[in-house]
């Protein structure tokens, strides 16, 4: 399974490859990769955040062994992304780079998004899970979620015309915060038993 996610996760880099090697990215090929990068780096946070609540709904535990690859490409992609838009959108200009982040919203908070998305990746390893505790590594990667918070507003913010796209990540962004609700209670109950035991 973990080879076939592995596999999968690559497919999006792929297909730019390919595409750029055969100059079929079209007439604006930064635009294709910003948003092709973009959007998996969306798609793979979301999966990350979804194997949790999918595995309680169906009891499918070994999916865990997943989460860990697709927040981690959720990085990947998302240093793609930062890549793309440094070095073919703004051509390392700094002073330029400086600017956007100041003056244009969807740049500040796409720039939040990664920036809370790298220590989650740093800290992804069994001995970072050591070193921080399960429940301080656990409380650490909670921030996963004010990430796809400002993912999902960098999303809505950037587009002008048709919302239908990034307010379909927000719905299932608030479904999957929703569906937390009841394990976190479950969770709760089961510790408060064990201290009254
Ligand atoms: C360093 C941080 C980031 C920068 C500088 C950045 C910049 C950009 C830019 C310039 C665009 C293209 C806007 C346009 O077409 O008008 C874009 C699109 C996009 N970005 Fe980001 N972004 C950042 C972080 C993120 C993160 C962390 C995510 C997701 C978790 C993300 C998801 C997207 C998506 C989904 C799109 C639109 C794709 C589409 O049009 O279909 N970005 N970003």
């Amino acid at each position: 399974m973990k080879v076939v996610a592995f596999v999968a996760a690559l497919l999006p880099l792929l297909r730019l490859v390919v595409l750029g090697w055969l100059d079929e990215l079209g007439a604006n090929p930064i635009e294709v990769i910003t948003r092709s990068t973009g959007t998996w780096t969306m798609v793979l946070l979301w999966i990350a955040l979804a194997i949790t609540p999918v595995r309680h709904v169906t009891g499918w535990h070994q999916l865990v062994d997943l989460r860990r690859m697709a927040g981690l490409f959720a990085a990947f992609y998302g240093l793609l992304h930062l890549m793309t838009y440094v070095w073919f959108d703004q051509f390392f200009d700094w002073m330029a780079i400086g600017r956007d982040i100041l003056k244009r919203p969807f740049i500040t908070v796409g720039v939040a998004a990664l920036l809370l998305m790298i220590p989650l990746a740093a800290t992804s390893t069994d001995r970072w899970q050591r070193r921080l505790g399960t429940r301080g590594w656990l409380r650490l990667h909670r921030l996963a979620y004010p990430a796809a918070l400002l993912a999902a507003l960098h999303f809505v913010w950037l587009v002008k015309r048709d919302l239908t796209e990034p307010l379909v990540y927000a719905g299932i962004l608030a479904l999957l915060l929703v569906s937390r609700v009841p394990i976190a209670l479950r969770r709760r109950a089961r510790r408060a038993k064990v201290v009254r035991r």
